[in-house]
């Protein structure tokens, strides 16, 4: 074999894979629950948040209780528990920073606290 026929040989092989791999078509990706998986043509999004911040109501320390109250768990683990009196609340607050490290410092922990109580607390 000459030096161009290796070369044609070569093109040959490069043009081969270059078409098969434009044409081949993609390999079906699992799917997931639909709430959770939504395709849009080649991309795939997921939600790894199921829990909207839009669930809760508009009200003082909001924002707070959304920037560190999802940090570890999802927001559920709040919206699914019964109103609860402050007690409760600040019991449970605390027990995230003391017990499981949430980066929350006092100041914050009371607005998120009171938060809770406005728009979950027990009457
Ligand atoms: C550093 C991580 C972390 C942060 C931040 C955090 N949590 Fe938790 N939370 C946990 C862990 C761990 C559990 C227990 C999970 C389990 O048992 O499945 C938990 C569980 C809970 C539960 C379920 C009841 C219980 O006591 O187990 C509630 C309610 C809760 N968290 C509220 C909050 C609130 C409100 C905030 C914001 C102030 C918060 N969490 C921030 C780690 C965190």
């Amino acid at each position: 074999m000459n030096k161009y026929k290796v070369h044609i040989v070569l093109v040959a092989c490069f043009v081969g894979l270059v078409v098969y791999g434009c044409n081949h078509p993609q390999q079906e990706v699992a799917k997931a629950p639909e709430n959770t998986f939504t395709v849009k043509g080649s991309l795939r999004e997921m939600d790894l948040n199921p829990s909207p911040p839009t669930a809760f109501p508009e009200h003082e320390g909001k924002r707070e209780f959304i920037s560190y109250c999802a940090i570890c768990h999802s927001l559920n683990y709040i919206s699914s528990q019964p109103d609860f009196p402050a007690k409760t609340w600040e019991a449970e607050v605390t027990k995230m920073v003391a017990k499981y490290h949430a980066p929350i410092d006092s100041v914050t922990a009371k607005k998120i606290v009171a938060y809770l109580v406005a728009v979950k607390g027990k009457k």
